[in-house]
Protein backbone atom coordinates (compact mmCIF):
# COMPACT_ATOMS: atom_id res chain seq x y z
CA UNK A 1 0.00 0.00 0.00
CA UNK A 2 1.33 3.65 -1.08
CA UNK A 3 0.54 6.11 1.66
CA UNK A 4 0.50 9.90 0.36
CA UNK A 5 0.45 12.71 2.61
CA UNK A 6 0.26 15.52 -0.16
CA UNK A 7 -2.11 16.42 -2.93
CA UNK A 8 0.09 16.65 -5.75
CA UNK A 9 1.74 13.16 -4.64
CA UNK A 10 -1.34 12.41 -4.59
CA UNK A 11 -2.73 13.07 -7.87
CA UNK A 12 0.81 11.30 -9.34
CA UNK A 13 -0.14 8.12 -7.65
CA UNK A 14 -3.48 8.18 -8.79
CA UNK A 15 -1.87 8.97 -12.47
CA UNK A 16 0.56 5.79 -11.90
CA UNK A 17 -2.29 3.61 -11.14
CA UNK A 18 -4.74 4.53 -13.49
CA UNK A 19 -2.15 4.11 -16.27
CA UNK A 20 -1.16 0.48 -15.13
CA UNK A 21 -5.21 -0.41 -15.41
CA UNK A 22 -6.32 1.27 -18.05
CA UNK A 23 -9.72 -0.05 -18.10
CA UNK A 24 -9.82 -0.50 -13.84
CA UNK A 25 -12.16 1.75 -12.11
CA UNK A 26 -11.11 3.44 -8.81
CA UNK A 27 -12.96 3.09 -5.77
CA UNK A 28 -12.54 5.49 -2.68
CA UNK A 29 -13.33 5.24 0.68
CA UNK A 30 -13.00 8.09 3.00
CA UNK A 31 -12.66 7.74 6.78
CA UNK A 32 -11.62 9.55 9.93
CA UNK A 33 -9.41 6.76 10.67
CA UNK A 34 -9.79 5.11 14.25
CA UNK A 35 -11.04 2.38 11.78
CA UNK A 36 -13.18 -0.71 12.61
CA UNK A 37 -15.44 -3.26 11.24
CA UNK A 38 -18.05 -1.01 10.01
CA UNK A 39 -14.71 0.88 8.14
CA UNK A 40 -13.65 -2.20 6.76
CA UNK A 41 -16.94 -3.41 5.53
CA UNK A 42 -16.64 -0.94 3.25
CA UNK A 43 -13.17 -1.27 2.31
CA UNK A 44 -13.80 -4.74 1.02
CA UNK A 45 -16.91 -4.03 -0.93
CA UNK A 46 -15.21 -1.36 -2.89
CA UNK A 47 -12.12 -4.31 -3.51
CA UNK A 48 -14.83 -6.14 -4.81
CA UNK A 49 -15.87 -3.65 -7.23
CA UNK A 50 -13.04 -1.82 -8.26
CA UNK A 51 -9.27 -2.72 -9.62
CA UNK A 52 -7.97 0.19 -7.83
CA UNK A 53 -8.66 0.81 -4.19
CA UNK A 54 -7.92 4.35 -2.42
CA UNK A 55 -9.20 4.91 1.02
CA UNK A 56 -8.16 8.54 3.23
CA UNK A 57 -7.76 9.25 6.62
CA UNK A 58 -7.98 12.85 7.73
CA UNK A 59 -9.93 13.88 10.77
CA UNK A 60 -11.18 16.74 9.03
CA UNK A 61 -11.84 20.27 11.65
CA UNK A 62 -13.94 21.76 9.58
CA UNK A 63 -16.52 19.48 10.48
CA UNK A 64 -16.09 19.37 14.05
CA UNK A 65 -18.29 22.24 16.29
CA UNK A 66 -16.19 24.11 18.77
CA UNK A 67 -17.30 22.42 21.77
CA UNK A 68 -17.15 19.10 19.80
CA UNK A 69 -14.50 16.25 20.24
CA UNK A 70 -11.60 17.42 17.76
CA UNK A 71 -8.78 17.14 20.11
CA UNK A 72 -9.55 13.92 21.33
CA UNK A 73 -10.72 12.34 18.46
CA UNK A 74 -9.29 9.13 18.20
CA UNK A 75 -5.98 8.57 16.46
CA UNK A 76 -4.79 5.55 15.59
CA UNK A 77 -2.81 5.98 12.41
CA UNK A 78 -0.28 2.65 12.35
CA UNK A 79 -2.87 0.39 13.63
CA UNK A 80 -4.83 1.83 10.52
CA UNK A 81 -2.45 1.37 7.79
CA UNK A 82 -1.63 -2.09 9.06
CA UNK A 83 -5.61 -2.42 8.63
CA UNK A 84 -6.28 -1.03 5.47
CA UNK A 85 -2.82 -3.10 3.77
CA UNK A 86 -4.20 -6.27 4.97
CA UNK A 87 -7.92 -5.62 3.21
CA UNK A 88 -5.81 -4.67 -0.15
CA UNK A 89 -5.93 -0.76 -0.24
CA UNK A 90 -3.70 0.24 -3.24
CA UNK A 91 -3.33 3.81 -1.91
CA UNK A 92 -3.76 5.99 1.06
CA UNK A 93 -4.08 9.22 1.55
CA UNK A 94 -3.57 10.87 4.96
CA UNK A 95 -2.94 14.63 4.49
CA UNK A 96 -1.98 17.13 7.55
CA UNK A 97 -4.39 19.77 8.42
CA UNK A 98 -2.40 22.45 6.47
CA UNK A 99 -2.12 20.51 3.33
CA UNK A 100 -6.09 20.35 3.53
CA UNK A 101 -6.88 24.04 4.43
CA UNK A 102 -3.32 25.64 3.76
CA UNK A 103 -5.50 29.38 4.36
CA UNK A 104 -4.94 28.71 8.13
CA UNK A 105 -5.26 27.23 11.04
CA UNK A 106 -8.42 28.78 12.76
CA UNK A 107 -10.58 26.45 10.39
CA UNK A 108 -14.36 27.13 10.83
CA UNK A 109 -17.04 27.42 8.36
CA UNK A 110 -17.12 30.81 8.86
CA UNK A 111 -13.23 31.33 7.81
CA UNK A 112 -13.42 33.46 4.64
CA UNK A 113 -12.76 30.44 2.49
CA UNK A 114 -14.82 28.43 -0.32
CA UNK A 115 -17.14 26.26 1.54
CA UNK A 116 -20.16 23.43 -0.10
CA UNK A 117 -22.99 24.61 1.33
CA UNK A 118 -26.32 22.29 1.04
CA UNK A 119 -28.39 23.66 2.13
CA UNK A 120 -31.71 23.36 4.10
CA UNK A 121 -31.50 19.93 4.12
CA UNK A 122 -27.97 20.50 6.63
CA UNK A 123 -29.55 21.92 8.88
CA UNK A 124 -32.01 18.49 9.55
CA UNK A 125 -31.21 15.21 11.96
CA UNK A 126 -27.62 15.98 13.06
CA UNK A 127 -27.41 19.10 11.03
CA UNK A 128 -30.23 20.42 14.16
CA UNK A 129 -27.48 20.09 17.02
CA UNK A 130 -24.19 20.01 14.93
CA UNK A 131 -24.97 23.82 12.99
CA UNK A 132 -21.97 23.86 9.88
CA UNK A 133 -21.19 20.15 10.37
CA UNK A 134 -22.18 19.16 6.84
CA UNK A 135 -21.10 22.16 5.35
CA UNK A 136 -17.40 20.66 6.97
CA UNK A 137 -18.50 17.39 5.60
CA UNK A 138 -19.39 18.39 1.85
CA UNK A 139 -16.61 20.43 1.61
CA UNK A 140 -14.13 17.60 2.77
CA UNK A 141 -15.60 15.09 0.78
CA UNK A 142 -15.88 17.29 -2.64
CA UNK A 143 -12.03 17.76 -2.11
CA UNK A 144 -11.64 14.18 -1.54
CA UNK A 145 -13.67 13.77 -4.93
CA UNK A 146 -11.28 16.47 -6.37
CA UNK A 147 -8.13 14.69 -5.30
CA UNK A 148 -8.72 11.40 -6.24
CA UNK A 149 -11.53 11.29 -8.66
CA UNK A 150 -12.88 8.08 -7.82
CA UNK A 151 -15.47 6.33 -10.31
CA UNK A 152 -17.30 5.01 -6.73
CA UNK A 153 -17.22 5.89 -3.01
CA UNK A 154 -18.38 3.99 -0.57
CA UNK A 155 -20.66 5.43 2.69
CA UNK A 156 -22.21 3.90 5.60
CA UNK A 157 -25.64 4.22 5.83
CA UNK A 158 -25.06 4.61 9.72
CA UNK A 159 -24.54 8.10 8.55
CA UNK A 160 -27.49 8.56 6.84
CA UNK A 161 -28.01 12.12 6.98
CA UNK A 162 -24.49 12.39 5.40
CA UNK A 163 -25.20 9.81 2.87
CA UNK A 164 -28.64 12.07 1.76
CA UNK A 165 -26.43 15.30 1.79
CA UNK A 166 -23.36 13.84 -0.13
CA UNK A 167 -26.19 12.18 -2.82
CA UNK A 168 -27.54 15.56 -3.19
CA UNK A 169 -24.03 17.36 -3.19
CA UNK A 170 -23.03 14.64 -6.15
CA UNK A 171 -26.18 15.55 -8.23
CA UNK A 172 -26.13 19.25 -7.81
CA UNK A 173 -22.43 19.85 -8.88
CA UNK A 174 -22.62 17.06 -11.03
CA UNK A 175 -20.06 15.56 -9.58
CA UNK A 176 -18.98 11.97 -11.95
CA UNK A 177 -18.76 9.46 -8.92
CA UNK A 178 -21.36 7.01 -8.27
CA UNK A 179 -22.25 6.82 -4.50
CA UNK A 180 -22.40 3.37 -2.92
CA UNK A 181 -24.60 2.87 0.22
CA UNK A 182 -22.80 0.12 2.72
CA UNK A 183 -25.39 -1.63 5.30
CA UNK A 184 -24.61 -0.52 9.39
CA UNK A 185 -22.09 -3.19 10.57
CA UNK A 186 -22.81 -4.08 14.23
CA UNK A 187 -21.60 -5.06 17.68
CA UNK A 188 -22.61 -8.97 18.77
CA UNK A 189 -25.45 -7.28 21.01
CA UNK A 190 -26.33 -4.65 18.22
CA UNK A 191 -24.50 -1.39 19.00
CA UNK A 192 -23.84 0.01 15.81
CA UNK A 193 -19.95 0.31 15.53
CA UNK A 194 -18.64 3.42 15.66
CA UNK A 195 -15.05 5.21 16.55
CA UNK A 196 -16.56 7.06 19.25
CA UNK A 197 -17.40 3.90 21.12
CA UNK A 198 -14.07 3.94 22.28
CA UNK A 199 -15.44 6.86 24.58
CA UNK A 200 -18.01 4.58 26.55
CA UNK A 201 -17.42 3.29 29.44
CA UNK A 202 -18.50 -0.24 30.46
CA UNK A 203 -21.67 1.52 32.10
CA UNK A 204 -22.17 4.08 29.49
CA UNK A 205 -21.73 0.88 26.84
CA UNK A 206 -24.35 -0.79 28.35
CA UNK A 207 -26.43 2.23 28.20
CA UNK A 208 -26.13 3.10 24.64
CA UNK A 209 -27.60 0.35 23.84
CA UNK A 210 -30.88 1.44 24.00
CA UNK A 211 -30.40 2.70 20.89
CA UNK A 212 -30.65 -0.38 18.63
CA UNK A 213 -33.48 -0.96 21.25
CA UNK A 214 -35.74 1.97 20.51
CA UNK A 215 -35.21 1.27 16.84
CA UNK A 216 -35.97 -2.28 17.36
CA UNK A 217 -39.30 -1.41 19.24
CA UNK A 218 -40.27 1.14 16.39
CA UNK A 219 -39.55 -2.03 13.41
CA UNK A 220 -41.57 -4.45 16.02
CA UNK A 221 -44.70 -1.79 16.13
CA UNK A 222 -44.49 -1.11 12.66
CA UNK A 223 -44.70 -4.96 11.24
CA UNK A 224 -47.67 -5.01 14.19
CA UNK A 225 -49.39 -2.71 11.69
CA UNK A 226 -48.86 1.18 13.07
CA UNK A 227 -47.64 3.24 10.62
CA UNK A 228 -48.54 6.75 11.61
CA UNK A 229 -44.80 8.37 12.79
CA UNK A 230 -46.64 9.93 15.81
CA UNK A 231 -46.92 6.99 18.25
CA UNK A 232 -44.02 5.15 16.89
CA UNK A 233 -42.02 8.06 18.07
CA UNK A 234 -43.93 8.40 21.41
CA UNK A 235 -43.59 4.61 22.02
CA UNK A 236 -39.69 4.87 21.34
CA UNK A 237 -39.50 8.02 23.77
CA UNK A 238 -41.41 5.75 26.32
CA UNK A 239 -38.65 3.72 26.47
CA UNK A 240 -35.74 5.73 26.55
CA UNK A 241 -37.83 7.63 29.34
CA UNK A 242 -36.84 4.68 31.37
CA UNK A 243 -33.02 5.35 31.10
CA UNK A 244 -32.73 9.13 32.08
CA UNK A 245 -28.74 8.53 31.30
CA UNK A 246 -29.35 8.78 28.21
CA UNK A 247 -30.55 12.22 26.76
CA UNK A 248 -31.78 12.15 23.36
CA UNK A 249 -31.12 14.34 20.33
CA UNK A 250 -34.21 13.07 17.97
CA UNK A 251 -35.94 10.65 17.87
CA UNK A 252 -37.73 10.69 13.95
CA UNK A 253 -39.29 9.00 11.01
CA UNK A 254 -38.14 11.25 7.71
CA UNK A 255 -37.74 10.64 3.71
CA UNK A 256 -34.22 9.33 3.30
CA UNK A 257 -33.20 11.57 0.49
CA UNK A 258 -34.74 15.40 1.81
CA UNK A 259 -34.59 14.48 5.50
CA UNK A 260 -38.06 15.97 5.99
CA UNK A 261 -40.12 13.95 8.71
CA UNK A 262 -42.96 11.53 7.75
CA UNK A 263 -46.14 11.84 9.14
CA UNK A 264 -46.37 7.77 8.31
CA UNK A 265 -44.16 4.71 7.79
CA UNK A 266 -43.48 3.58 3.94
CA UNK A 267 -41.26 1.46 2.19
CA UNK A 268 -37.79 3.62 2.43
CA UNK A 269 -38.49 5.49 5.24
CA UNK A 270 -35.45 6.32 7.26
CA UNK A 271 -36.26 6.05 11.34
CA UNK A 272 -33.36 7.54 13.24
CA UNK A 273 -31.97 8.04 16.58
CA UNK A 274 -29.39 10.31 17.77
CA UNK A 275 -28.49 10.43 21.46
CA UNK A 276 -25.78 11.56 23.69
CA UNK A 277 -24.48 8.63 26.93
CA UNK A 278 -22.31 10.51 28.81
CA UNK A 279 -20.56 12.98 27.10
CA UNK A 280 -20.29 10.87 23.87
CA UNK A 281 -22.92 11.12 20.89
CA UNK A 282 -24.40 7.97 19.60
CA UNK A 283 -26.10 7.67 16.15
CA UNK A 284 -28.27 4.65 14.96
CA UNK A 285 -31.06 4.18 12.28
CA UNK A 286 -32.58 1.55 9.95
CA UNK A 287 -34.53 2.00 6.64
CA UNK A 288 -37.73 0.35 6.44
CA UNK A 289 -38.10 -2.50 3.63
P1 LIG B 1 -15.94 8.12 9.70
O1 LIG B 1 -16.81 8.38 10.86
O2 LIG B 1 -14.53 7.65 9.92
O3 LIG B 1 -16.68 7.08 8.78
C1 LIG B 1 -16.14 6.72 7.54
C2 LIG B 1 -17.19 5.89 6.81
O4 LIG B 1 -17.44 4.69 7.54
C3 LIG B 1 -18.54 6.63 6.69
O5 LIG B 1 -19.06 6.43 5.39
C4 LIG B 1 -19.38 5.94 7.75
O6 LIG B 1 -20.77 5.97 7.46
C5 LIG B 1 -18.83 4.53 7.68
N1 LIG B 1 -19.16 3.80 8.91
C6 LIG B 1 -18.90 4.17 10.18
N2 LIG B 1 -19.41 3.28 11.05
C7 LIG B 1 -19.99 2.30 10.31
C8 LIG B 1 -20.69 1.08 10.61
N3 LIG B 1 -20.89 0.68 11.85
N4 LIG B 1 -21.15 0.34 9.58
C9 LIG B 1 -20.96 0.74 8.29
N5 LIG B 1 -20.31 1.86 7.95
C10 LIG B 1 -19.83 2.64 8.93
O7 LIG B 1 -17.99 9.65 8.15
C11 LIG B 1 -16.88 10.14 8.25
O8 LIG B 1 -15.81 9.46 8.79
C12 LIG B 1 -16.54 11.54 7.76
O9 LIG B 1 -17.66 12.35 7.92
C13 LIG B 1 -16.02 11.58 6.31
C14 LIG B 1 -17.09 11.07 5.32
C15 LIG B 1 -14.74 10.76 6.17
C16 LIG B 1 -15.70 13.04 5.94
O10 LIG B 1 -14.76 13.60 6.80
Amino acid sequence: MQIVDTIAGTRQAIRDTRAAHPDGTLGLVPTMGALHAGHLSLIDRARRENPIVAASIFVNPLQFGPNEDLAKYPRTFADDCAQLERAGVDLLFAPTRAEMYPRGAAVTTTTPSTTVDPGPIANRLDGVSRPGHFIGVATVVAKLFHILQPDRAYFGQKDAAQLAILRQMVRDLDIPVDLIACPIVRDHDGLALSSRNRYLTPDERAQALILPRTLDLIAQRIAAGERRSEPLIAAGRALLEQHPEVVLDYLTLVDPDTLLPVPEASPGTLVAIAAKVGTTRLIDNFLLE
